[in-house]
């Protein structure tokens, strides 16, 4: 079976432009071989076929997960991750614990986060003078927002002590080759090889998660933290979450919710500031217009360039027949660059959310779709919008005038500068 054309270059040629510029080799493999295009990188050990029409988006998303389960994409985290974690299950399994993990990100519940989210947004705010490298702060930040409002972390020592950990295990998480290599070579060599660091990391993390989760049962009204909807939880036969269990949600929530949401608060920022006319709308206060500037940043810059699936058998999509054995995504990066759908693609205008027909749902996909589609997506545009209302009130320029270049950070696309500006 033939699969769909794509670039000719070795493996390691397309990986370099996959990892250092993945804008311009996904729009030029685009451009050459339009869609779908087939890419063959160390990104995944099989070729890769990129889907960015609607019509084959949707198929993509709605694969059946027996033939194409997502959670073995996630299956290098799995010590982290852990056992019973939403990112490696799939199927019935998947379903029940997407139930569980989504009920805190609704509602009531949801918008009872966003004082706290603007207050914490705040005071990082306040302190922005000169040349801000917005990616740190906003992994600071992002972090900060997961522990107070997830894991219901309070301000001060129990803060502190869990940032602590957090970094240093996710420092190694986010070292993938490191942590693929790891899966193939999985003898501790003693708490020096990466292994025994990565491990030792992992266990220090999870002494301090339990005790979180411990505490908190004990004192089940201190405060309406994520966490605290979790615990609530019962299975079907009545029976609460076990804390092992409550620790793999925590954990799925912060590999899904910290880098992302940095990255596409970074990309909002380069965005915005070479935009004044963006920073003198959002000024004037208009809640619409404030959610077209996030809705637009999350379709110009997307953290995550592709929902991968592996076909388990042979499949068909878009009238393409595929084999089994080989990766199909939705390519979120050129589904929402695509100029026969978004008209000027290339260009950062909030307006186009406000004015004429809404795009078509397959085309705005920045939190993937189907069944595996972002369980944390209200709370993540929600806390963009809190962060940009409350730089509303910064003037902020670039610090060169060209925007900023795409490059890979692990698992999510930044700018290449880190979203440099000037404040003040
Ligand atoms: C702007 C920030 C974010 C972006 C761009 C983003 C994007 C995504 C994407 C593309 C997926 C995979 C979808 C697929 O494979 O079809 C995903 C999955 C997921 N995200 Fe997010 N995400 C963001 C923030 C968050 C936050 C704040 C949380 C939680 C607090 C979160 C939790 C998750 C979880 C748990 C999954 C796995 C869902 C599943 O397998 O069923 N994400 N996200």
């Amino acid at each position: 079976m033939d699969l769909p054309p794509g670039p000719r270059a070795p493996a390691v040629w397309q990986t370099l432009g996959w990892m250092a510029r993945p804008a311009a080799f996904m729009a030029r493999a685009h451009r050459r071989f339009g869609d779908p295009v087939t890419i063959r990188t160390y990104w995944t050990e099989e070729p890769m076929v990129l889907f960015s029409h609607p019509d084959a988006v949707r198929e993509v998303f709605r694969l059946d997960p027996r033939i194409a389960p997502a959670g073995e994409s996630w299956e290098f985290l799995r010590p982290f991750a852990g056992r019973d974690s939403i990112l490696l299950l799939d199927g019935e399994a998947h379903l029940r614990e997407r139930r569980l993990m989504t009920t805190p990100f609704h509602g009531e519940r949801m918008r009872a986060f966003g004082p706290v989210v603007a207050e914490l947004a705040r005071e990082e705010l306040s302190s922005w003078r000169g040349r801000v490298v917005t990616l740190e702060r906003m992994r600071h930040l992002t972090l900060e927002i997961i522990l107070r409002v997830v894991f219901g972390a309070s301000a001060g020592g129990e803060t502190a002590q869990l940032r602590g950990a957090v970094d240093g295990t996710l420092d190694i998480v986010r070292s993938m080759p490191q942590l693929m290599a790891m899966a193939v070579v999985r003898r501790d060599l003693g708490p020096r090889s990466p292994w025994g660091r990565f491990r030792l990391a992992v266990e220090r993390f999870d002494a301090l998660l339990l005790d979180v989760v411990a505490r908190r049962r004990r004192r089940p009204d201190d405060g309406d933290s994520v966490l605290a909807t979790l615990l609530e939880q019962r299975d079907e036969d009545g029976n609460p979450t076990s804390d092992r269990h409550v620790r793999d949600q925590l954990v799925a929530l912060l590999v899904g919710g910290h880098d992302s949401s940095a990255a596409s608060l970074a990309w909002a920022f380069e965005r915005v500031a070479r935009h004044p006319e963006v920073q003198a709308r959002l000024r004037g206060g208009d809640p619409a217009y404030l959610d077209a500037v996030v809705k637009e940043a999350l379709r110009a810059r997307p953290a995550l360039t592709i929902a991968p699936r592996l076909l388990r058998a042979p499949a068909r999509i878009a009238g393409r027949d595929l084999p089994a054995g080989v990766q199909v995504a939705a390519c979120l990066w050129l589904a929402m660059r695509r100029e026969d759908l978004w008209p000027q693609a290339a260009a950062f205008r909030p307006e186009r959310w406000l004015e004429g027909p809404q795009p078509n749902p397959m085309s705005w996909i920045p939190f993937g779709g189907g069944v595996r589609r972002c369980a944390g997506a209200p709370f993540a545009e929600m806390e963009m919008r809190e962060v940009l209302r409350a730089a509303a009130a910064l003037t902020i320029r670039p610090v060169r005038p060209q925007g900023e270049r795409a490059r890979r950070s692990m698992l999510v696309v930044v700018p290449d500068r880190g979203g440099e500006v000037l404040v003040g």
